[in-house]
């Protein structure tokens, strides 16, 4: 096979749920969902460079979110995304993997889809496969649930495990400031929380067991690309789980909407919070105020494209 170019450089972006409903427990494990995801201007950037080693696959990670602790090693979704890709197609060749991390490690944002989709492309585009975007998002699939919407971007349903999508009419430029965390929530300890949810005392009863459905005022408001409309319409079903594990979420909530956000939402399963805002100028008074509480944070507008190819040599 003719290799085109040595090095490809992707980005991806990260996302918020803007909505996000929990339906029963499947026997893979997973939960039914039926969700809104969004794309937001924060991405994770992977170059990839031919390794001349035949089936030398590696991952190095650094950036402003990068945390030593991350694993290099068979269990890192970059690595498993590069080997299925390679399987997939029976590729030999090797691959030195290098990620920018932007997004939060365990944050609720997708950064570690973000980064297995960027690794499908690059790989993709340096292996040539011809595989198409159809079989990158089955692969994706087989990676994660969120992987597919990472590779995806704009706005999107998500239905299944929140790997089945398709694609939602939004129009305009969505404002939001996103709260980080100074600690990771793992997805799976708040869906086993939500599980709980019956033993919570009554305390947020019912919600959804069986099949949850996104509400048309989302979708309208979507349409309309108005904040003001979009604000009430936002909601996550998980929201309950996080905070039970994380109550100090509570506080940043309240500061957001002190501070004049529209609404707050976990993004996800968190602690990631997103707040919208009518503008830049109301997003920079979240800033402040989220600021001076210690918070960090960063502005980001949605939506944005997927993973996208942006340099090769
Ligand atoms: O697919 P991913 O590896 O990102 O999911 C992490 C975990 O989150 C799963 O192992 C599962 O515990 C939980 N999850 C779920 N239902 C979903 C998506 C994720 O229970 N639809």
């Amino acid at each position: 096979m003719s290799i085109a170019c040595s090095t490809v450089t992707v980005r991806a972006p990260g996302k918020i749920n803007l909505y996000l409903g929990v339906g029963g427990l499947r026997i893979d494990g997973y939960h039914t969902l039926a969700t809104v995801f969004q794309s937001v201007n924060l991405y994770e950037e992977v170059v990839a460079t031919v390794n001349p080693v035949v089936g030398a696959i590696s991952v190095s990670f650094s950036g402003p979110q990068h945390q030593e602790s991350l694993p290099i090693d068979d269990s890192n979704l970059v690595i498993r995304a590069a080997k299925l890709l390679a399987r997939t197609a029976a590729i030999e060749s090797g691959i030195v993997l290098r990620v920018t991390k932007n997004i939060p490690i365990a944050g609720g944002m997708a950064g570690g889809s973000a980064d297995a989709a960027a690794t499908l492309l690059a790989c993709d585009t340096i292996w040539q496969t011809r595989f198409g975007l159809g079989k990158l998002m089955e692969l994706a699939a087989e990676l994660g649930a969120d992987v597919p919407f990472c590779l995806h971007g704009g706005t999107a349903i998500g239905v299944g495990r929140g790997d089945q999508l398709s694609p939602v009419l939004t129009i305009g430029i969505f404002h939001w400031v996103l709260a980080f965390a100074d600690f990771g929530l793992s997805t799976s300890d708040v869906f086993e929380e939500y599980d709980k949810k019956d033993e919570w005392d009554g305390e947020l009863a019912g919600g959804f067991r069986m099949e949850p459905s996104i509400p048309d005022d989302l979708l309208a408001a979507l349409r309309a690309g108005s904040p003001q409309q979009l604000a009430p319409a936002l909601y996550n079903n998980l929201h309950e789980s996080a905070c039970r594990l994380a109550p100090q979420l509570r506080r940043t909530l309240q500061i957001g909407d002190d501070a004049g956000a529209l609404a707050g939402i976990i993004s996800g399963s968190g602690p990631t919070v997103a707040f919208l805002c009518a503008d830049t100028e109301a997003a920079l008074s979240v800033r402040i105020a989220l600021s001076a509480a210690q918070i960090r944070t960063e502005s980001v507008c949605s939506s944005v494209g997927g993973a996208r190819i942006v340099a090769r040599g």
